[in-house]
């Protein structure tokens, strides 16, 4: 089993990364601590503290596999970014802004964004969603759009702050202490009055009331995995993954410094807020 996990987490992004043409993949160069470490790349460095939370063995294996990647659009029902380009624009944001995409998965609102944006980066940290993404954005010609192998932990912003950060899906990989620390990295990131676009899996309900919110989750869900999610995948969610309360998401945001400006739930399960850094 350890050497299962070994080859999993150790063994398979390093192949990722020989793929995607780094020439640092595997050890070459590297001392024997560089090895123990999860992520080498330049824009990881803050997952070299010994206590951090390792992001790629929270990623989601299937966030790993090209297999899944290649079908993951379809699984999605290519979900149409133009709300939440909208979002930005209601406060501001236009040709010259700055966009970040923590999580950015296969692109969906990265390419849209970076029509429509200054300077688009795109962070993700599964080395095989990042080589997919980088090779939509080089066909489809977008020089603005830089795309990282980076975690919500470990994303280092250059240049000057953001105007805007979008995550989509993608925090619930990471347990609350995390999140905390991530919402409060994503504040750093950003220009005073910049805006955050959050949307996720949280939960818009009581304890009491998660059975029969998931009942009718599950119940709706997909027959086909090729065409969605299926009972099973969300029930493996709710198992290992760290959607949190609605009621405890948004006193985080506050404490990061964050003004909710708007925010609507679909279910009671898909939150999405728009938020605004103070001044
Ligand atoms: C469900 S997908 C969502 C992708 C995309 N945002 C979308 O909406 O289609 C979750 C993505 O988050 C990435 N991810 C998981 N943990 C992460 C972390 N700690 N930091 C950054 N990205 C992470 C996964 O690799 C995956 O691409």
């Amino acid at each position: 089993m350890r050497l299962l996990i070994l080859w999993w987490y150790e063994v398979l992004p390093e192949w990722y990364r020989l793929i995607a043409g780094d020439p640092d993949c595997f050890t070459a160069g590297a001392t024997a601590d560089d090895v123990a470490r999860r992520d080498r790349w330049p824009e990881n460095e803050p997952v070299s503290e010994s206590w951090m939370l390792n992001e790629l063995a929270h990623a989601g294996p299937e966030h790993l596999d090209e297999m899944f990647i290649a079908g993951y659009d379809r699984k999605q029902g290519y979900p149409d970014p133009a709300e939440d380009l909208a979002a930005f624009e209601a406060h501001g944001l236009g040709a010259s802004s700055v966009i970040v995409d923590l999580g950015a998965g296969t692109g969906q609102f990265a390419l849209a964004a970076a029509r429509r944006f200054g300077r688009v980066t795109a962070a993700d940290v599964s080395p095989a969603m990042v080589a997919a993404l980088r090779g939509r954005a080089a066909t489809a010609g977008l020089a603005n759009l830089r795309c990282v192998r980076a975690g919500f932990l470990s994303y280092d912003h250059d240049g000057p702050l953001a105007d805007g950060v979008y995550t989509r899906n993608a925090l619930h990989q990471i347990p609350d202490f995390w999140k905390g620390l991530a919402l409060s990295r994503i504040a750093g990131m950003l220009r005073p009055g910049g805006v955050l676009r959050l949307r996720d899996l949280i939960y818009d309900f009581q304890p009491r009331e998660a059975g029969e919110v998931f009942a009718g989750w599950l119940g709706n869900a997909a027959a086909d995995p090729a065409d969605g999610y299926t009972a099973g995948d969300y029930a493996e969610h709710i198992r290992t993954e760290f959607s949190t309360y609605r009621w405890l998401l948004e006193p985080m945001l506050a404490v990061a410094g964050f003004e909710i400006t708007s925010v609507t739930f679909d279910r009671r399960l898909y939150g999405a807020y728009t938020c605004v850094k103070a001044q």
